[in-house]
């Protein structure tokens, strides 16, 4: 994709930036992204390879973490967006459902369903809506809506963080390692409803996924981050097929996951990925 087409297209999009830890762990060394209106964009790579922290520096959530953004800027709609605080954000349509689900334990499914609303002033009746809405896309949480969330499952509780999330109504979810700790089947389930979500109510997804063989099944696009920088991108069907991909990331070779700088023949191939 030519980087013009990109450009014209793009939701979301985070230009060079360099995050820092504690003033002095430099984590992000430039990441470029281009998220388009209407896909599903994935973040793919291993462990600390900076994916949760390109999130986080998007939704200005590094503060917290002593964390900061010292270079690049991220825009949204064409307006850079790295001065606003994760509500105003909300309020913009970008919406990040954190790793590790965070629901609230002592309240019942659907009172944290409900909270996920507390942006939105457009009533009771439209708030009620949007419930059964997340309900067809969730029927499980339907189920549930009684139960206290601290006592339901962890694909239950990773269905309630993402409905807790739809329940703003947002034009953009950012969703941080859906598949961790769910067994392959329920991966898949969770996977299924990002597609139907996307499908049916048009949200834009940017989900971060160690979980590379599940994420390039249902994405459109894919990054591959190394060590705080992106070493390929392209559209996912591309990615599967890549042999390189097909030996790093999607554990086609036997002595498990290498980097890409570690194999000789990652220069010769490099020709391919840029
Ligand atoms: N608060 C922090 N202070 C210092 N270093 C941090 C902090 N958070 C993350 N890091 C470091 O930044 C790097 C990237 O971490 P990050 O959590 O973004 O990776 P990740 O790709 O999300 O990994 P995982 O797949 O394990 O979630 C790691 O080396 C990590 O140790
Ligand atoms: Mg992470």
């Amino acid at each position: 994709m030519l980087d013009a087409e990109k450009t014209n297209n793009a939701l979301l999009e985070v230009n060079n930036i360099e995050v820092i830890y504690n003033h002095v762990i430099l984590v992000l060394k430039g990441v470029s992204l281009s998220v388009p209106k209407g896909g599903i964009t994935a973040l793919l790579g291993g462990n600390g390879a900076g994916k949760t922290t390109t999130l986080k520096a998007i939704s200005n959530l590094l503060h917290s973490e002593r964390g900061e953004v010292t270079k690049g800027s991220v825009s949204y709609q064409g307006q850079e967006v790295q001065e606003l605080n994760p509500a105003a954000l909300v309020k913009r349509g970008v919406i990040q459902v954190m790793e590790g689900r965070h629901c609230f334990e002592h309240l019942t499914v659907e009172e944290n369903l409900l909270t996920g609303a507390y942006t939105r002033r457009d009533g009771r009746a439209e708030i009620e809506r949007d419930l059964e809405m997340v309900y067809t896309y969730f029927p499980r949480l339907k189920e549930r809506r009684k139960s206290q969330a601290g006592y339901t499952s962890g694909g239950e509780q990773q269905m309630c963080a993402m409905g807790r999330a739809l329940m703003s109504r947002p034009e953009t979810i950012l969703l941080d390692e859906p598949s961790m700790g769910l067994a392959p089947q329920l991966v898949e389930q969770i996977f299924e409803i990002v597609k139907s979500v996307n499908e049916g109510e048009g949200t834009t997804f940017l989900l971060a996924e160690q979980n590379t063989n599940v994420a390039l099944k249902y994405a459109h696009y894919g990054y591959i981050l190394e060590n705080g920088r992106v070493v390929m991108d392209g559209p996912a069907a591309e990615l599967r097929e890549n042999p390189d991909v097909k030996e790093f990331y999607l554990g086609v070779s036997d002595d498990g996951r290498k980097s890409f700088r570690d194999v000789r023949s990652y220069r010769r191939r490099k020709r391919w990925l840029s």
